[in-house]
């Protein structure tokens, strides 16, 4: 039995178009794998921990190879839980909007949180690398405008690909619900192609 980890990153639920794709994914995937589990982090029901003063003291002594206070294991341990539990997954499932040309702040916030050398990422004599990665991921990407690959407008998709490499994956999936704020049946067509392209990249999961 394999684990499928699904980390919503929009507020809204069957009103969003990212959200909307995935659950096609979701359906799509538990129907071709139905041993298989699926956890779902709804990132805006969350109460992550804030990643505060104590957080980047402890982040420091870990690059620096320095002791840890006792409070800052002790506080350190609700990060350690959320990086376990995602590292625990044998598969990833992000969808999220496009905010102000990048991702949702609370997407940011739980990036900050699993992003954390020793156990996502090293520093090594070559340089940086990654420790989380090795595993499929897929990114259901909405927007209200549409983007190319090239655009300079892009912070959502290029970031997050970004970081996700940066910790070490390398097969990353791709669906792109684009033009959601434009005319009615644009959005439409747009939207049955990315529910489309999901479940196509579901059954192969
Ligand atoms: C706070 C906010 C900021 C947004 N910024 C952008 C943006 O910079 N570019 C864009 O194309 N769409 C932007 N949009 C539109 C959303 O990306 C679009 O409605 C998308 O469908 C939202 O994803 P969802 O349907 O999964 O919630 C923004 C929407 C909100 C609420």
């Amino acid at each position: 039995m394999k684990t499928i980890l699904y980390i919503k990153a929009s507020p809204r639920n069957e009103r969003s178009h990212s959200h909307t794709t995935a659950q096609a994914f979701l359906s799509a995937y538990q129907q071709k794998n139905p041993q298989d589990k699926i956890v779902t982090i709804d990132l805006f029901k969350e109460s992550l921990p804030e990643f505060d003063n104590f957080a980047a003291e402890s982040k420091y002594a870990i690059m620096h190879g320095k002791e840890k206070t006792a409070e800052q294991v002790k506080k350190w341990s609700q990060i350690e839980k959320i990086i376990e539990q995602f590292k625990s997954a044998d598969k990833y499932l992000i969808s999220l909007p496009m905010w102000n040309f990048g991702i949702p702040y609370k997407l940011k916030h739980y990036i900050d949180i699993i992003v954390q050398p020793s156990y996502t990422f090293a520093v090594t004599d070559s340089g940086y690398k990654g420790l989380a990665g090795g595993k499929p991921i897929c990114a259901i990407y909405a927007r209200g405008a549409s983007y190319d690959n090239d655009s300079p407008m892009d912070f959502q998709k290029k970031y997050l690909e970004f970081i996700l490499g940066f910790i070490g994956f390398t097969d990353i999936k791709t669906v792109l619900c684009q033009s959601m704020l434009t005319d009615v049946e644009t959005v439409k067509k747009s939207q049955e192609a990315a529910i489309n392209n999901a479940k196509s990249i579901a059954i192969a999961f």
